[in-house]
């Protein structure tokens, strides 16, 4: 049996010992009743009874065992022109200076702050205080308009909101300070405090009594001590796109996380403490939370905050910049960046200006790999290329060819062999398991490994709804996929209506809900096309109201116009156009996955369930007006 067979066989089988052993790597204060704890079916929890501190062993413990002068945190900004290194003591003094601000604003264990700020080291300062204090943080990425904030206020009833004056998002300036505002006023629950951190590009304006500037906060602040808190007590929450409008707070508990995240950064991206690891992301994604900031950081590794793009900051050669620069070992992004890249320099010119010696690994997830941008990279970088996939709910990768294990060779469109502790099986619709190479859906037999979702926030009957019940002792993913006969996943794409644009998981349910508030519009449908660049942009369909004629370029434009207000430029929602009827199954489902399909020119068959087949007709001349349904 091979090292991975025998590694995956044991955190199956022996589910105590194998996360029992990999908690010896965390600190404790004090050590769990139970390794899993099982009492309270399919609500899995791990290490209950144990108390630990997330920060301390993200910082203190890093200082105390000997990388108090070691880089923690690079800081490279070309938007701003800026590299700032900060040493693991630095970052200890920052973020119990930090956690001091906090405290004198009242938060405590187990009260909720939403972080809401661009890519700076301030973020990672404010995630890591409020671990310090047993408090829950809240990011929100920095590109959800005010509405999205407003929601996740309201669910998360934050007692301080810590953001920045603002930022420039590739070359653009944005402002942070009137949507934080604007979402407040949306919002009916009213944060008390703010914390602002000014930056030098635009001066946010204050309100007085609420908002407190950061710098001034801090150089009276006095540190505060990490609190012991439970291993099942939240860390944070991070809201992500369900198929409806309101998004889903996912909860991380603080021990399970801890564990997960350790052992996963050598065994699966083999990286060892004192390495230099990349996420290419942004805090306010999973991958941010678990790779830019908690991994790194637990593992005494030193991660970098970049404040820039793939292109255009200032060329396709910033990533190369960025590896050579600081000595990545290991860089992890999304396909979309590589197919950015690809797009401006085909021929890699800018690579051979730099020294990649130290670089061994490119990681890739958010989205599927496709083999084109597979090929691509692994010639382009000649060394290994590695597609691991995994979710905002399991926190860290489902799927990889775990590189600290043992190397398996690739097959392209493949995310690999199942990582161990997460029992991956295809079931058809039925729940009944199908034979190796049958599509069907994803589904993991519980229970899931520590670092995974334990519920959602305030909402357990959600969590079972959306995850637990579609098929009871499995976690559904909502991926649609095969395992082949040598046990290699092959994850095809989502099965329910969240679409992936740019790495960026979003809701056509919520972009529907937001289309059909318009006054003009009857019914509506978004569905996913690819996209050469993106993987996938939403495309809408309007049926207007009886009696009600439409210029369709400028009724797209107002549209567009909504969705960017109310959910945000990210959206990358840009085409709508009218049709007189939707297709639907005689039930009144909206065939979107038909639509789909049509728009992208592939083969489809006409489902037995439709009621009139002649409107997949219409919407194919539609489509083919924006560009669409070409053979
Ligand atoms: N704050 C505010 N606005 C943002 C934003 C942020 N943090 N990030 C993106 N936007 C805006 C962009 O400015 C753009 O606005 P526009 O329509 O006015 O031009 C819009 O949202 C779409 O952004 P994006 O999809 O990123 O497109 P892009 O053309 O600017 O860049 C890529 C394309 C491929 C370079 C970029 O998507 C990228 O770097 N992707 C990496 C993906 C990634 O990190 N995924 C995280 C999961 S691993
Ligand atoms: P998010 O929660 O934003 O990380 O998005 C998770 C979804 O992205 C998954 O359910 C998949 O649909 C998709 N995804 C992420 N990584 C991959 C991958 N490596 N291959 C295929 N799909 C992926």
């Amino acid at each position: 049996m091979g090292k991975y067979d025998e590694i995956f066989k044991r955190s199956i089988s022996d589910r105590d010992g194998f996360w029992g052993e990999a908690a010896e790597d965390i600190d404790w204060y004090k050590k769990w009743d139970r390794v899993l704890d099982d009492s309270n079916k399919p609500f899995y929890r791990w290490f209950s009874g144990g108390e630990m501190n997330t920060c301390y062993n993200a910082v203190d413990r890093h200082v105390e065992k000997g990388r108090a002068d070691q880089t923690a945190i690079i800081y490279d900004s070309p938007v701003t022109d800026t590299v700032q290194k900060i040493t693991y003591k630095e970052l200890l003094d920052l973020v119990s200076r930090f956690a001091g601000v906090l405290k004198s604003l009242g938060v405590s264990k187990g009260d909720t702050v939403i972080i809401y700020m661009p890519m700076v080291p301030h973020a990672a300062v404010a995630m890591l205080a409020c671990a310090r204090l047993g408090a829950v943080h809240s990011v929100v990425f920095g590109g959800f308009a005010p509405h999205e904030l407003a929601v996740r206020i309201d669910d998360s009833k934050p007692k301080v909101i810590v953001t920045a004056s603002g930022a420039i998002e590739g070359k653009k300036l944005l402002e942070y300070m009137p949507m934080v505002n604007k979402a407040v006023e949306l919002a009916e629950h009213k944060p008390e405090k703010c914390v602002v951190y000014q930056r030098q590009m635009v001066k946010a304006e204050m309100t007085k009594g609420r908002d407190h500037d950061w710098d001034e906060m801090m150089a009276n602040a006095e540190p505060a001590e990490c609190v012991p808190v439970k291993a099942t007590d939240p860390l944070y929450i991070l809201y992500t796109s369900g198929t409806t409008g309101k998004p889903k707070g996912i909860v991380r508990d603080n021990g399970g996380h801890a564990v997960a995240l350790r052992w996963s950064f050598e065994n699966i991206y083999d990286v060892k403490p004192g390495e230099v690891y990349w996420s290419a992301s942004d805090v306010g994604w999973v991958v941010g939370h678990s790779y830019i900031i908690y991994g790194p950081l637990l593992t005494g590794c030193t991660t970098i905050i970049f404040e820039g793009k793939p292109v255009g900051t200032p060329d396709p050669g910033a990533f190369w910049r960025v590896i050579s620069e600081h000595g990545v070992k290991v860089l992890f992004t999304a396909p979309t960046a590589f197919r950015a890249i690809k797009r401006e320099d085909p021929e890699g010119s800018y690579l051979k200006k730099y020294d990649l010696s130290g670089f061994k690994y490119l990681f890739l997830a958010g989205e599927r790999l496709d083999p084109d941008t597979y090929h691509w990279a692994s010639e382009l970088l000649d060394r290994p290329v590695i597609d691991h996939w995994w979710q905002t709910e399991t926190g860290w990768p489902i799927t990889a060819n775990c590189m600290g294990i043992e190397a398996f060779p690739v097959k392209p469109g493949s995310s690999t062999k199942p990582v161990p502790g997460f029992d991956v099986q295809i079931l058809d619709n039925n729940g009944k398991q199908v034979e190796a190479g049958t599509e069907g859906l994803v589904t993991v037999k519980l229970p899931l490994p520590p670092g995974t979702l334990p519920t959602l926030w305030k909402a357990d009957q959600r969590f079972l709804e959306s995850y637990i019940n579609p098929f009871p002792g499995y976690y559904f993913t909502s991926d649609g996929g095969y395992i082949d006969k040598d046990g290699y996943v092959f994850v095809m794409g989502r099965v329910d209506d969240v679409i992936n644009v740019a790495g960026h998981r979003l809701s056509t349910g919520e972009m529907e809900e937001i289309v059909a508030t318009h006054k003009d519009v009857a019914e509506c449908a978004v569905f996913g096309v690819e996209d050469g660049l993106k993987g996938q942009v939403p495309v809408g369909l309007a049926v207007l109201k009886t009696g009600i004629n439409r210029d369709e370029g400028e009724l797209q434009q107002e549209l567009v116009k909504m969705i960017r207000e109310e959910i945000g430029a990210i959206a990358c929602f840009k085409q709508a156009v009218i049709v007189d009827r939707l297709p639907k199954t005689r039930s009144g489902k909206i065939l979107r996955g038909t639509m789909s399909k049509i728009a992208d020119g592939k083969e489809y068959s006409v489902p037995s369930t439709i009621d009139d087949p002649a409107i997949l007709g219409e919407v194919e001349e539609a489509l083919k007006r924006i560009g669409y349904a070409k053979k």
